[in-house]
């Protein structure tokens, strides 16, 4: 049944809100009333909830979602403060008339600041190293080869031939089980995961499990794709267990090999958790890959999907290594979603444009793309080395942590600095652009935390010589 639209809220507000809130609700009793709140903020966010439909009492909603009356009336009044409900005396209480989707908490999206003195924004590679001369060879390479027929309708999967050259890179560098046949060539993890979340939305899942902290963009693609996101805890082996068993949920989102945005890699014990799991609740792994091939000093950290293919997507892109304006990825579905995946991928866009896919193969097959790697790798693995010197100059006693891999790191600075809205004041005020790990929780920080001062520091972009100056701006602005 529908939300009800300005008028009672009867039987279908109050069925529509129970369902979209059911994952919420079995949350662990600590995080129950924060996951009760996500999840109705998104649902109003997303326009599931839609302006002026009328929310069931909080005694009603409570009684649907077997939970206590105070956690509702808490959610209520919560979201009524933010501005997406609004209640009158004695009149219930509304979906908001003109929400605006929320902004997003800090997003890897976000362009690059320009103003800056310095720039420790993560998220981006060093776009200066792309390698045009090699890319605008294959690309005459290509125009000059590729068979007239090759410029119709791709198969929606991807050329075979870049499917078989994708196949050979994964297993050869990221332990992947790659069959060819259950490739797709897609537009990104973004696309990847816009698919996914219409493919678990199709099977009647309406709720997919993220990291807390975690990427933004997760939670607002499986929105787009009518999935809620259920936050769960990440400790230092990973996403956390007994959250993800008590949560219900039967999908996951897990970034095993650098964790997005804790830079910790998946203990070894955990991901076989993580796929017994998976096994017990007949539920699928979407392991986002997105800056696995960069690995400084630690040994190689294979993808969770070697493990078990039949439990686990994996996905990931050119974004880190190439650039992320060419949108270029790929996916590789167990083949009990192959075909689900693949009918959706040609119904959203009739498969990848061809020239591109054909000029990707070749950049493969000669070796360029390895080349690539290995270029990065060696500039980031000095720029994340001036990082590590220069906060350890500037910044006494701070930690660093998520080094051995990626293109960004954890600073946990020593107490005297914070507390965190004060030092970012400062800093933003300095010019020095910087996220903290707060904005890529969906559950708010404890006060003790919030004392603290955690940031997530994006090196890839940032010329070594310019590292250090910008270390010590950062640190003159917090202690000035
Ligand atoms: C965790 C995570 N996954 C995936 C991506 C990349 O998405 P895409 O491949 O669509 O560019 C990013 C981009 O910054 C990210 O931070």
């Amino acid at each position: 049944m529908r939300p009800t639209r300005s008028g009672d809220p009867g039987e279908g507000a109050a069925s529509a809100a129970w369902e979209l809130l059911l994952p919420a609700a079995s949350a662990p009793a600590r995080t129950r009333g924060r996951s009760l709140q996500a999840a109705l903020r998104e649902a109003v966010r997303s326009g599931r909830l839609a302006p002026g439909t009328r929310l069931p009492s909080s005694r009603d909603l409570a009684a649907d979602l077997g939970v206590s009356r105070g956690l509702v009336t808490e959610a209520y009044e919560q979201l009524t403060a933010e501005g997406y409900l609004r209640s009158g005396l004695g009149s219930g209480t509304w979906v908001g008339a003109a929400v605006r989707a929320a902004e997003p908490r800090a997003h890897d999206l976000a362009p690059r600041s320009p103003g800056a003195r310095a720039d420790f924004v993560p998220g981006t590679p060093d776009l200066a190293l792309f390698p045009r001369a090699a890319w605008a060879a294959a690309h005459r390479g290509v125009l000059a080869d590729l068979p007239h027929q090759e410029l119709g309708y791709p198969d929606p999967r991807g050329l075979p031939r870049l499917r078989t050259a994708l196949a050979e890179l994964l297993a050869r560098r990221r332990g992947v089980v790659a069959d060819p046949e259950r490739i797709v060539v897609v537009s990104g993890v973004a696309q990847a995961t816009t698919l996914l979340g219409f493919a678990l939305h199709a099977r009647g899942v309406r709720a997919v499990g993220v990291e807390d902290p975690g990427s933004p963009q997760h939670d607002a693609l499986y929105a787009s794709a009518g999935v809620t996101a259920v936050p769960l805890p990440v400790d230092d082996e990973g996403v956390a267990l007994e959250p993800l068993r008590a949560s219900g949920v039967r999908a996951v989102v897990t970034t095993p090999a650098h964790q997005f945005p804790t830079g910790i890699a998946y203990s070894a014990r955990r991901r076989a958790e993580l796929l017994d799991w998976a096994r017990s609740v007949d539920g699928i792994v979407l392991e986002d890959d997105y800056d696995g091939d960069f690995r400084y000093d630690r040994a190689p950290v294979g993808a969770l999907q070697g493990l078990d293919p039949d439990h686990v997507v994996y996905t990931g892109s050119v974004s880190k290594s190439l650039a992320p304006g060419l949108r270029l990825g790929w996916m590789l579905v167990p083949e009990s979603w192959a075909e689900e995946v693949v009918e959706r991928k040609r119904t959203m866009d009739l498969g990848h444009p061809s020239l591109d896919q054909a000029l990707f193969a070749r950049f493969l097959e000669r070796g360029d793309y390895d080349r690539q790697l290995r270029r990065c790798q060696r500039a980031y693995r000095d720029r994340r080395d001036a990082l590590v010197a220069a906060l350890d100059a500037h910044f006494p006693g701070a930690k660093v942590s998520g080094i051995a891999a990626g293109l960004h790191v954890i600073a946990t600075l020593p107490q005297r600095y914070g507390p965190e809205e004060r030092f970012l004041a400062r800093v933003a005020a300095a010019g020095v652009a910087v996220r903290p790990l707060s904005a890529y929780a969906h559950t708010p920080a404890g006060p003790e935390e919030a004392e603290g001062v955690r940031l997530v520091l994006g090196y890839a972009h940032v010329p070594t010589a310019r590292i250090a100056e910008g270390v010590r701006l950062m640190a003159g602005a917090a202690t000035g």
